[in-house]
């Protein structure tokens, strides 16, 4: 009977799912480098989400791993090329959170609009600043969007629901979907020319890395705001400060660092910024979507090999 570790916390479905499907199962969570490396050897499949790092060291010591399953999309954790070597499956669950993520964002450009964040603080503080805080209206404004996959599309979506105009910089987006999605497809240097709002939705890639790089930041409409929730590593987040501290940028959310956990940042020091640890993918349907869904797969591949 295969056997499989769950390394990361998942809702209790995952090993629900396993036992029904007839693999034997073991979850342990919080396990040192070390202590992988000691126990890998027993396990046919391994599921986590991004806590444990999935080294080539942890992988040489996985005798019989056919399949590591990551619950969520990143596989930033997971050596790929190592496992690819040692003749390892890595899948991941590419659409269990993307309502959720696109919800962060939307939550996050609503709350840049509106200051709620520094307005929240004051009003609790007893200062009752009416003027301080005015706001910007998102209707008619154009959002402009760096990836337009699973989760930049949900994202116009719903940004077409509080009627601002979308734009996308993503080479992969064929003209057909841009016209489905009705999504207009632009060049880098045009989005960032017309974009009132820049929301990230791409993976970190050679390509994506620092895409906003100071350069690209400065091109950006006066007022602009910007958003990450993809991932760290594609904004220069010292530009970011930077460019607030001119005036230039009106506004920023980071949900993911270029180092995380991210405990300091020159950006906690600025009103203008609205940070959260990490949270896009951080419901309660999301964790349960991508828990079953990384079950499922894992115990498709063992059982059947498909
Ligand atoms: C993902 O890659 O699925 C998200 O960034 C969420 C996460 O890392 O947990």
């Amino acid at each position: 009977m295969p056997k499989v570790l769950i390394a990361d916390p998942l809702s209790p479905a995952a090993e629900a799912i396993f036992k029904e499907r007839g693999l034997e199962v073991d979850t342990r969570v919080g396990l040192g480098k070390d202590e992988l490396i000691a126990i890998i050897g027993d396990y046919d499949g391994l599921a986590v989400r991004s806590a444990t790092k999935v080294t080539a060291e942890v992988l040489a010591a996985a005798r019989r791993l056919k399949v590591v399953g990551r619950a969520g999309i990143g596989v930033d954790n997971i050596d790929v090329e190592a496992a690819t070597r040692h003749g390892v499956v890595v899948m991941n669950t590419p659409f269990g959170n993307s309502v959720t993520t696109a919800e962060h964002t939307i939550s996050l450009m609503l709350a840049l609009a509106r200051q709620i964040p520094a307005a929240d603080r004051s009003t609790r503080a007893g200062r009752w600043e009416k003027n301080r805080f005015m706001g910007v209206e998102l209707m008619g404004k154009t959002l402009g969007l760096i990836g337009c996959g699973n989760i930049g599309s949900i994202v116009a979506d719903r940004a077409q629901g509080l009627k601002m105009r979308v734009i996308a910089f993503d080479p992969f987006l064929s003209p057909e979907r841009a016209a489905d999605l009705n999504v207009e497809k632009v060049e880098l240097d045009a989005l960032l020319a017309r974009a009132d709002v820049i929301s990230l939705h791409a993976p970190l890639t050679e390509q994506t890395r620092n895409i906003l790089s100071r350069e690209n930041l400065q091109k950006t409409r006066p007022g602009v705001r910007i958003i990450n929730c993809a991932r760290g590593g594609l904004v220069d987040e010292a530009a970011v400060c930077d460019l607030i501290r001119a005036g230039h940028i009106a506004g920023a959310a980071f949900d993911v660092f270029t180092v995380e956990p991210a405990r300091e940042s020159p950006l906690f020091a600025l009103e203008e910024v609205i940070v959260t640890p990490h949270l896009g993918a951080a419901t309660m349907e999301a964790q349960e979507n991508v828990a079953l869904q990384v079950a499922e797969q894992i115990s498709d591949y063992l059982m059947t090999g498909a």
